[in-house]
C-alpha cells in the first residue's frame, strides 16, 4: 500500500496566483468589454535581445553537425560560461569566486527550492515576512516547518523576520538564532534593498552564530543606487556563510529560457563538510545540466553588446517603475520600492485589505495587481504592482487609478 508523502499535505493551497487568475477571469466573463491591465505577475515582456537571439541560432546550427553536437553538459556547466561568470558578476567587483564553485543551473526557483536539501532536518529555518513562497514551502516539503496555524498562516517551526514600513522593509537579527537563513535583495514583493553595511551585519552575524545565509540576488541587474552590494561576496567574510543563487530571467528575459546559477564557495561548511562537495553530489545526482544551447545564450548576455542591449532593457522597466511609483504618490499613495527593484509595493487605502483593494482596483481601474497578504501575514494592507507590463498599458494604468 502506498502512502503520500504526508509533509507535502501540510501545504495550504496554491492560492496566490491562482485566486488572481480566477478572480481576473470572473471579471472578464462578467465584463467583457473591459480592457484589463496586468501589472500583476514577476514575469517579463520584451522579446530577447538581439544578441541572445544570434547566440541562440548559432548555438542550434551547432548541434546540426557531428563535429559540434554537444550532449549532456558537463555537471557544474559549461567552463565558458562559469568563467565569465566569475569575471564579470565577482572578480569585476571584487569577489573572489572561482568558476569551480560556480553551479550552472536550470534557473533560480529550482535552485531557491533545493538548495534545502543538503542541510539537516532540524535546522532552523528564518524567512522574511512578506517572502518569496518558494523558501517556506519547499521547507514544508521538506518536514522542516513544524504546523500550520490557518489565523496567523505562520509555521510553528519558522522563524518570521517581518520587514515593514518600521524598519524601512529591512528584517532585524531575529530573537531566537536560526540555522538557515534566506535573504532576497533586491527584495519581491516588497522591491526594498539593504545598504552594503546592513549585509554586512547579517554575514557578522552567522558567522558569529555558525548559520548559513542563502542570498537571491535575483533582482541584482534592478539595483540602481550605489551603496547597494550586487552580491553577498561584496560583504568580508561571505564565502565562509553564504550561498548565493542568480537568476538570468529578470536581467536577460529568460524566464521560459530558462538559466540561473548558484555559488557555494569552497570554505562555506557545516560541522566540518564542505558544502560545495555536497552540492555537487546532489547536482551530479538529480540533474543533467542546462542545455548547451541555453548556456551559450547566457555566455552572449556578458558581451559588450548583450550589456549594452540588457541595460536599455532593464531601464525599459525601470521607466514604467519610476512611472508607477511617481504616479501613486502624486494620487497619494503611500509607496516604496520600484528604486532598485521591478516592484512598487503600496499600502493600500483606507484601511483596506490586499484583497479589498484587489478587487475595488479590478473593478474601477480594470487593473490587476497582486495582494500582499499573500506573501505572508505582514504584506496585509499591502499591494505588489510590478514593471514588467509595456510603457503603455503602465501609463494607462496609473491614468485610471489616478482617477478612482
Ligand atoms: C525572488 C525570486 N527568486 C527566484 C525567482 C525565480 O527565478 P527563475 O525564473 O530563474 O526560476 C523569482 C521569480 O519570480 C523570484 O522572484
Amino acid at each position: 500500500m502506498v502512502w503520500p508523502n504526508e509533509d507535502y499535505l501540510k501545504l495550504p493551497g496554491s492560492y496566490l496566483f491562482s485566486t488572481v487568475a480566477r478572480k481576473q477571469r470572473e471579471f472578464s466573463a462578467a465584463h467583457p468589454d473591459a480592457k484589463i491591465i496586468r501589472l500583476s505577475i514577476g514575469d517579463v515582456t520584451q522579446p530577447l535581445a538581439p544578441v541572445i537571439i544570434d547566440a541562440l541560432h548559432k548555438a542550434v546550427d551547432e548541434m546540426a553537425s557531428a563535429e559540434t553536437f554537444k550532449g549532456y553538459a558537463p555537471d557544474l556547466g559549461y567552463e565558458f560560461l562559469r568563467n565569465v561568470i566569475s569575471e564579470k558578476d565577482y572578480k569585476a567587483r571584487g569577489c573572489d569566486i572561482a568558476p569551480d564553485e560556480i553551479f550552472v543551473s536550470d534557473g533560480a526557483k529550482g535552485d531557491c527550492g533545493n538548495i534545502q536539501e543538503i542541510f539537516a532536518r532540524d535546522c532552523k529555518v528564518a524567512v522574511c515576512d512578506p517572502v518569496y513562497p518558494v523558501y517556506v514551502d519547499t521547507n514544508v516539503m521538506a518536514g522542516r516547518t513544524g504546523t500550520y496555524d490557518e489565523k496567523t498562516g505562520t509555521w510553528s517551526d519558522v522563524i518570521y523576520m517581518p520587514c515593514t514600513a518600521a524598519n524601512g522593509f529591512a528584517p532585524e537579527l531575529p530573537k531566537t538564532v536560526p540555522d538557515l537563513i534566506y535573504l532576497c535583495f533586491p527584495n519581491n514583493p516588497t522591491g526594498a534593498t539593504i545598504t552594503k553595511d546592513q549585509l554586512q551585519v547579517w554575514v557578522d552575524y552567522a558567522n558569529k552564530e555558525g548559520a548559513v545565509i542563502i542570498y537571491d540576488a535575483a533582482y541584482e541587474a534592478y539595483i540602481s543606487e550605489e551603496n547597494v552590494p550586487h552580491s553577498i561576496y561584496e560583504c568580508e567574510g561571505a564565502r565562509e556563510c553564504a550561498i548565493e543563487i542568480h537568476s538570468f530571467s529578470k536581467n536577460a528575459g529568460f524566464t521560459g529560457v530558462r538559466l540561473g546559477y548558484t555559488v557555494i564557495p569552497k570554505d562555506l561548511k557545516a560541522g566540518n563538510v564542505q558544502l560545495h562537495s555536497l552540492w555537487a553530489r546532489r547536482h551530479g545526482t538529480k540533474y543533467n545540466g542546462a542545455p548547451y544551447i541555453i548556456q551559450k545564450a547566457g555566455e552572449a548576455v556578458y558581451t559588450p553588446e548583450g550589456q549594452a542591449q540588457l541595460k536599455e532593457q532593464v531601464a525599459y522597466y525601470m521607466k514604467n517603475a519610476a512611472t508607477i511609483r511617481e504616479g501613486l504618490a502624486a494620487a497619494g499613495y503611500t509607496v516604496s520600492g520600484g528604486v532598485n527593484a521591478p516592484y512598487i509595493w503600496l499600502q493600500t487605502p483606507n484601511n483596506m485589505t490586499s484583497w479589498e483593494f484587489f478587487d475595488y482596483l479590478l473593478e474601477k481601474a480594470n487593473v490587476v495587481g497582486t495582494p500582499g497578504s499573500g506573501f505572508g501575514p505582514s504584506g496585509e494592507h499591502y499591494f505588489r504592482l510590478t514593471a514588467f507590463g509595456s510603457y503603455e498599458n503602465t501609463v494607462e494604468a496609473i491614468e485610471r487609478i489616478k482617477k478612482m
